[in-house]
């Protein structure tokens, strides 16, 4: 059980998560054609991969949820600290073709035992967590060894006037698009966790680059 200082430190955090406004924002993007055209075949492709046990990190509104094959994941455990995120997010389990269960947390601090989950998915995710590194070696905890991880993550551009406008637009994409910084090279991150077999693919434009990264647990 938590102690009294531990259960506010985890409250503030949860507080500091809170986004209403980019949230439904965010709902709105979402919808429209260019987003749904540039990031469904991704999603389709990284997430149609998750099998097992699967724990979906930062599962914002839900766009993830239809694309889970039922033949392969027996169950998702979808964690989203945002309330109003939380709640666009249920609006889409009916739709799910897999048994989701949608629940409260961050990455930082994952209220699960250790080695419970075959797979961990996390789209768009790693940019605004607070603290990149601790979240990884939650995912480490969670998985089983030879578990896989999977991302889609939008990150750091790799040419230097690029990289230099994103750390510029960071005070401004941290305040206005939900803790978002435009600038983190979260393949590093991961490498750095001691993920193994980190395969890494790059999508998007200079200034907008995407990735996807699957790798395993050791
Ligand atoms: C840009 S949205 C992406 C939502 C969804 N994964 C998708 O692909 O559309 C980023 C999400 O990460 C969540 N997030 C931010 N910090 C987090 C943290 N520390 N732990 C878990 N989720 C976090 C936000 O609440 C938000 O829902």
């Amino acid at each position: 059980m938590q102690d009294t200082t531990s259960q506010e430190t985890a409250t503030e955090k949860l507080t500091a998560l809170q986004h209403p406004r980019f949230a439904r924002s965010y709902e709105r993007q979402s919808r429209r054609r260019p987003m749904r055209e540039l990031m469904e075949p991704l999603r389709r492709e990284m997430v149609g991969r998750a099998q097992g046990v699967v724990l979906e990190l930062g599962a914002g509104n839900g766009l993830n949820f239809a694309f889970y094959q039922p033949d392969k994941v027996e169950r998702v455990v979808a964690v989203e600290p945002d309330t109003t995120m939380r709640s666009l997010a249920q609006s889409r389990l009916e739709a799910a073709p897999v048994p989701i269960t949608l629940v409260e947390g961050a990455v930082e601090s994952l209220p699960f035992s250790d080695a419970s989950f075959d797979c961990v998915v996390a789209t768009l995710v790693w940019c605004s967590v607070l603290d990149p590194m601790q979240g990884l070696r939650e995912v480490q905890r969670i998985l089983k060894p030879g578990g896989s991880l999977l991302m889609i993550e939008h990150v750091r551009a790799p040419g230097k006037l690029a990289a230099l406008i994103q750390d510029m637009a960071v005070p401004f994409t941290t305040r206005f698009a939900g803790n978002c910084h435009w600038n983190r090279d979260t393949a590093q991150f991961v490498r750095d966790a001691g993920f193994q077999n980190t395969a890494v693919h790059s999508y998007g434009s200079r200034f907008f680059p995407f990735i996807t990264i699957a790798a395993t647990r050791p």
